[in-house]
């Protein structure tokens, strides 16, 4: 059991028998904090006087209730939709992968910028020292989806870019996706080796915390690799993005990907 935040929204997770919940976190009796409480016989238990809650919020034995949240454990991450029901699926785990967390960011960004930037295939050179070898291809599947797909060559002289151009002398074949807005999953396709990083955007108000989780094919080396790698990418992103006031409508041709993805943001509903 754990307190945690969803936008927002206070929120607290619990585990029955391997599935997890997300309640309201103050007692519906009198308020109490269900995260000091306890989970017994899979119910969660007020700290206070003991009223009991099952996983959809409702009391044993009354009929009082508080609200739960839809959740999905995927790709070892726990996935709260910020609503009364999920609105779309989250992304489908990749049969075969090992998955670990990394450490949570906070940066200073606000969330969107942040997303924004996965997309702005115009800053590869200048930050990331990748050259597009043919133009991205941009999908809209539906009006919660939006992903960006490209070949890229490593151009740079860094130790972590010495070791991705061996790991994949003719390029990396990248697909991003944004759920929603706030869900990022990166798809490397690195030589032979595949590798994933799943990110959720967390806003504290002007800032974003980071939740990452790393996948790959491999244990052992490949994923200290696939963590190594992709801290190396996001860590380029940290000082040109501080205190960023984004402006993505800049009406130029080489913006037109980040452009797109910010009229993409804005066709999403706001959260309850
Ligand atoms: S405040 Fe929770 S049971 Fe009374
Ligand atoms: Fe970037």
């Amino acid at each position: 059991m754990r307190p945690a935040r969803v936008g927002r929204h206070e929120i607290v997770l619990f585990r029955d028998q391997g599935r997890v919940y997300a309640l309201d976190p103050y007692c519906a009796h009198m308020g109490a904090r269900l995260c000091q409480g306890g989970v017994h016989n899979g119910l969660l238990t007020c700290p206070l006087h003991g009223w009991q809650y099952r996983g959809d919020g409702s009391v044993a034995g009354g009929t009082q209730r508080v609200r739960s949240w839809p959740v999905e454990e995927r790709m070892g991450g726990i996935l709260v939709f910020n609503g009364i029901k999920a609105l779309y699926e989250p992304p489908c785990e990749p049969p075969g992968y090992h998955w670990s967390g990394a450490t949570s960011e906070l940066l200073d960004s606000p969330w969107f910028a942040l997303t924004a930037n996965a997309f702005d295939t115009h800053h590869y050179q200048v930050v990331h020292r990748r050259r597009l070898k043919e133009p991205a291809v941009v999908l809209e599947p539906d009006r919660w989806t939006f992903s960006c797909s490209y070949l890229s060559e490593v151009t740079g002289g860094q130790l972590s870019d010495r070791l991705m151009r061996r790991l994949a002398p003719d390029g990396i074949r990248v697909t991003m996706t944004c759920y929603g807005g706030v869900l990022f999953l990166v798809n490397s396709v690195v030589g032979s080796r595949r590798a994933s990083l799943l990110v959720g955007m967390e806003p504290e108000g002007d800032r974003t915390r980071l939740r990452l989780q790393i996948g790959s094919t491999g244990k052992g080396l490949q994923s200290v690799l696939a963590r190594y790698l992709y801290t190396a990418f996001l860590k380029s992103d940290l000082k040109p993005m501080a205190g960023v006031r984004l402006q993505p409508f800049t009406g130029l041709p080489v913006d037109a990907t980040i452009e797109r993805f910010a009229r993409y943001l804005e066709g999403l509903p706001t959260a309850p």
